[in-house]
This record gives C-alpha cells, structure tokens and sequence, in this order.
C-alpha cells in the first residue's frame, strides 16, 4: 500500500467520510473502485476489472450488459462508469440495457417466486431514458426473444453482466448471453447477480429464483461455470452489501482462460525474503 492509500483508508475509519467522498469523488479512478466510491459500486467493480482483464488479454473493446434496467438508475450508473473506466483502460466498452419496456411480463410459476413480485412491476419511461443515455443501447422485448437475437448479431464480447430481472424464468433467458463461442465472452466474465437474496417475506432459495437458474446452467454445461467470486470481503476494505452477489462465468475451455494476467515485474513474481 503506498503512504497516499494508506492515508485514504485512514481517513475512511472517520465517521462520514465515506458519505463525504460519495458525494464529492474526487481521486483516481482505482482507490474509488476500490472504495466504492460510485452510485453503483457493484457496477464499477465488474466493469473495471472486466476491462481491466480485456486490456491484459489484448482485446481492445468488450460489451456490458445491465439485464432489467426499470427506470434505468442502474443503465445511467453503468454507462458513466464505462466512460471513465474506457478512458483509463484503453479498452472500448460498449453499453446494453436489455427490458421489456412495459416492467415485468406475468410469473411462470413459483419459480419465479410471484409471492414477491408480479406482472407490472417497475415500468420503464423509454423515450424519458433515451433522453438521459448518451450511447448506451436499450434492447427492448422480452429477454426470451431478444437475448438469443442478441448473440446472433456481431457484437464485442461480453466482459461484465448485472443480471436484475427478478425472475426464473428471465434469468435462464438472459444467461444465454454466456452460451455462445468464445469469441462472444471473455474467458472470465464478472457477473451481478442482484436477487439472490430477497425481502424478510420472500425467503430466498436454491430452488427458485436466479439460484435457481445458476444451478441449471452449471449442471448444462462440463466446462463453463457461474460461481459466486469466493472470499470477496478479503480483497475489499470493507464488508458492501454487493459482495455475495458478485459472481464471475468461467469458460475453463476458453482459448485464452490460462493465459497469465498477472504482471510478471520481480514483484509479483518472487516472494518476500524473510
Ligand atoms: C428490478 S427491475 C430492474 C432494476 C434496475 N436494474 C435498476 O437497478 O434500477 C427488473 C426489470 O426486469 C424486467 N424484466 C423482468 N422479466 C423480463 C423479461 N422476461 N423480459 C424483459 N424484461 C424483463 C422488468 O421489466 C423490470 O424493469
């Protein structure tokens, strides 16, 4: 840690400062990810090593979904970050907000845990959004029919996903997303997945839900897994709602998933003597 971060973390111990710095977030882009120095922290974390990944594999742009943008808080935080997080990586980003444009389509079945959300919910103001996103692109129907046009069309590949469409039955549309050829997903993938936890009343499960969905897709496929990122709360400064929720795809089978992205300077390459 170098004596100007060590400052930074003692100063975040003051009662406040955080709120302070949310407010006024000043500093280099990396201490505020760090810090989560951002409306979306979450957002900024996957984004930023997305790219930061894409940058050490070579590839100069990657694509970053939102899956359920509502009234597009989530799209807007996500599309500023991408600004910044392009600018200081070099690597292009390119922005999609998948939705229905008419909120949530009718539960399925319980597995969409219809005791918690209905047909109807968080509607979205389209031409309102457009006004207020500057390249992000709003993929508008149901996911069940958009996200498979999706992948069929040419598009950088995907290096960060928030998955936030409540639903079963829309998750295991959405993760489709990650069913296509290498050359459509970064070897790793850093994915949100914002409701595997619900409300008191909703007593959230495995068996339904976007747990649910996961399981489904690891038992699919031999070589391609969606796993929480184990032991998040160790490389951040502090415990964030978000982090049992971020989780990263892994195509083990992927041409470039061995292939080393830690810097090989002496430092991190030899211990420590003692
Ligand atoms: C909780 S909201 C998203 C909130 C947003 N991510 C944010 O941070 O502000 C869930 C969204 O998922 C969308 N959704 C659910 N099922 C869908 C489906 N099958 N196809 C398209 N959109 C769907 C709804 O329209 C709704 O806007």
């Amino acid at each position: 840690m170098s004596a100007s971060e060590g400052i930074v973390q003692q100063l975040t111990r003051i009662p406040f400062f955080l709120k302070l710095w949310s407010r006024f977030p000043l500093g280099p882009l990396r201490l505020r990810v760090e810090h989560g120095i951002f409306p979306y922290p979450h957002y900024a974390y996957g984004l930023f090593w997305a790219a930061t990944l894409a940058s050490r594999l070579g590839i100069e742009r990657i694509s970053a979904i939102e899956f359920g943008v509502a009234g597009g808080r989530g799209l807007i935080a996500l599309e500023r970050a991408a600004t910044e997080i392009s600018e200081a990586t070099g690597v292009g980003i390119d922005v999609f907000g998948f939705d229905s444009g008419e909120g949530m389509p009718a539960p399925v079945d319980y597995r969409d845990l219809p005791h918690i959300w209905g047909a109807g919910f968080y509607r979205m103001d389209a031409d309102k959004l457009r006004k207020q996103l500057s390249n992000a692109k709003l993929v508008l129907g149901d996911v069940r029919t958009t996200t498979a046009g999706w992948i069929a069309e040419q598009h950088a590949p995907v290096g960060f996903v928030a998955f936030d469409l409540d639903y079963y039955s829309a998750t295991v549309a959405a993760l489709q997303i990650l069913s296509g050829p290498p050359s459509t997903h970064l070897p790793r993938v850093y994915s949100y997945f914002d409701d595997v936890t619900a409300n008191d009343l909703g007593c959230m499960n495995p068996y339904v839900g976007e747990l649910l969905a996961i399981n489904e897709f690891n038992q699919r496929f031999a070589d391609r897994k969606v796993c929480r990122i184990e032991l998040l709360r160790v490389h951040r400064h502090r415990w964030e709602r978000w982090q049992e929720r971020m989780f990263a795809f892994h195509n083990f089978t992927h041409p470039q998933y061995t292939q080393l992205v830690i810097p090989t300077d002496r430092a991190s390459s030899q211990l420590p003597l003692a």
